[in-house]
Parts: structure tokens; sequence; C-alpha cells
């Protein structure tokens, strides 16, 4: 079974790397994006990736505020998944060499991984657009439930998280790159994979690829070639089998 062949992978392999996206922290209550149940279908509105796009929110930055208290508050909430914790083990182990992750939720540091790539930033640290003002998380939590618009004590521009943006660059990618060059496996967890540049960076690994993520996905910057697995069932359901062969959580 599929499981059974994904353990096997894992024990030949001596570097492993994942890239995550959204679909990895679903099971911790996170929605995802373009899944059946993802924030650009129940945000209930037209073209709902403005939220993200960076001139949008220079232009009126509250659509994305009023998403991101949301999404602030559920962080407060959620715990690291099996999956999560299944990928610090990889490394603690010594298998994993980095993650890679679209995510800005922070579940893989609070699982125990040290090698994260937040390749679309976080929210650690927020910064006024118009003075480049730093603010801890703290202070940007605290801003964000108080004001409609978190704005700046030094100058009183907007406040933006160091999250990326669609029209901003990504972070670390160079080093992301290399990470996948190095790999002699690379797992490609909870991603839809239409998002460039990071749904490039699977191409660039040197060994086989894994797939797992329920339902479609972008093949358009994948080469099958290098796929060796695809599996089509619930992230942590497969890693809790996969683990029964390991008995490493
Ligand atoms: P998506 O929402 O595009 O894709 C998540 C994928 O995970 C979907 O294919 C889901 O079907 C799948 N999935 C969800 N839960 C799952 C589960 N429990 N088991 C198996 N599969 C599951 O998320 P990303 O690919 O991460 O960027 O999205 C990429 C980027 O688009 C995000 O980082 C964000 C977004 O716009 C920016 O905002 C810049
Ligand atoms: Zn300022």
């Amino acid at each position: 079974d599929l499981a059974a062949k994904c353990a096997d992978m894992i024990k030949e392999a001596k570097k492993i790397c994942l890239l995550s996206g959204a679909g990895i922290s679903t099971n911790a209550g996170i929605p995802d994006f373009r899944g059946p149940k993802g924030l650009y279908r129940t945000a209930g509105i037209e073209n709902p990736e403005r939220i993200f796009d960076i001139s949008y929110f220079y232009r009126d930055p509250s659509l994305f505020y009023r998403f991101h208290r949301e999404f602030l508050r559920a962080l407060q909430q959620v715990q690291p998944t099996f999956a999560h914790k299944f990928f610090a083990k990889l490394e603690e182990i010594g298998k994993l060499i980095g993650i890679i992750t679209q995510n800005i939720d922070s579940l893989h540091q609070r699982a125990g991984s040290k090698k994260v790539y937040e390749i679309h930033g976080g929210v650690w640290e927020s910064f006024c657009v118009k003075c480049g003002k730093a603010y801890t998380y703290e202070e940007s939590l605290k801003k964000t439930f108080e004001e409609d618009i978190p704005r700046c004590d030094a100058c009183g521009g907007v406040i933006k998280p160091d999250i990326v943006f669609f029209g901003e660059p990504v972070k670390y990618l160079d080093k992301c790159i290399q990470l996948a060059r190095e790999s002699d496996l690379f797992f490609v967890v909870g991603s839809s994979l239409v998002v460039t540049p990071a749904a490039l960076i699977p191409a660039e690994c040197r060994g086989t690829i894994v797939v797992v993520n329920k339902g479609e996905f972008s093949t358009a910057y994948l080469p099958m070639s290098k796929v060796s697995l695809v599996v089509d069932e619930d992230i942590d359901a497969f890693f809790r089998s996969v683990n029964e062969h390991l008995n490493i959580v």
C-alpha cells in the first residue's frame, strides 16, 4: 500500500525536504485557500485573491484586516497537527534537511521543527509601510484588535505584517532552491501548487517527489517524471499510517 511504500522511501532517504501548503493546517482548524472549504470560496467577495494583493492593500487595507483579524483569532486557538509533528521528528532523527512552507501560521516551528523557511513570511513582525518602524507580534496583535486599520505610533502610516502579498518578492528563495537541489526525497504536502515561485521549487529536486494532497493540484510546474507517489488522502490519516511503519512519533 501507499503508506508502506512511503515509509520505505523515508527509510532509504538521507536528505528529505518538505514543501508545505495550507492543506497541512486544515486539520488544526485553519481553512486553506482553494480547497472545498477554502477562504477563496467562503470569503463571499469577487476576486478574493485581492485580499492578499499588495496594490489593493495600499489602496484599501481594511479588506485584508477584516480577514486577518479572524486569522489571528484562529491562530490563538490552534495546535500543530500530527503531520507537523511527523516532519519535526524526521528532522530530529537526522533525515530531514529543511521545510519550505507557504504557511504563515508557524505550526511547523511550534511542532518542534528548526529549519523552517517561511517563503511567504510570517506574522511575527510587522512594519509601518510609510516609515518602516517595526512592531512585534504582541504589539501588532493588540493594535489589530483595537483599531480598524492598525496605524503607526510614529507617523500614522498603515502597519503591515511581514507576510508576502501577491506582487511582493518571496523570502529565502535561493536557500529554498538550494535545499530542493540537495534533497533526495521531496514531499509536497497540502498545496494546490498554483502559486509561483513556490510551485517552481519541487522541480529543482534531484531525487524523487511525493505529493500528498486531497483533491486537485496543478501539474503545470511539476515534472511528473520525478513524481513517484501521489497520495489523494487526508494528510494526517496518511502520515499516521506511514508512522505505523516507522514509529517515530
Ligand atoms: P491551497 O488552498 O491553494 O491548496 C491547499 C490544498 O490542500 C488543496 O488542494 C486542498 O484540497 C488540500 N487539502 C486541504 N486539506 C487537506 C487535508 N486535510 N488532507 C489532504 N489535502 C488537503 O493552499 P496553498 O497551495 O498553500 O499565498 O496556497 C498557496 C498560496 O496561495 C498561499 O500561501 C497564499 C495563497 O494565496 C499568499 O497569500 C501570497
Ligand atoms: Zn510609521
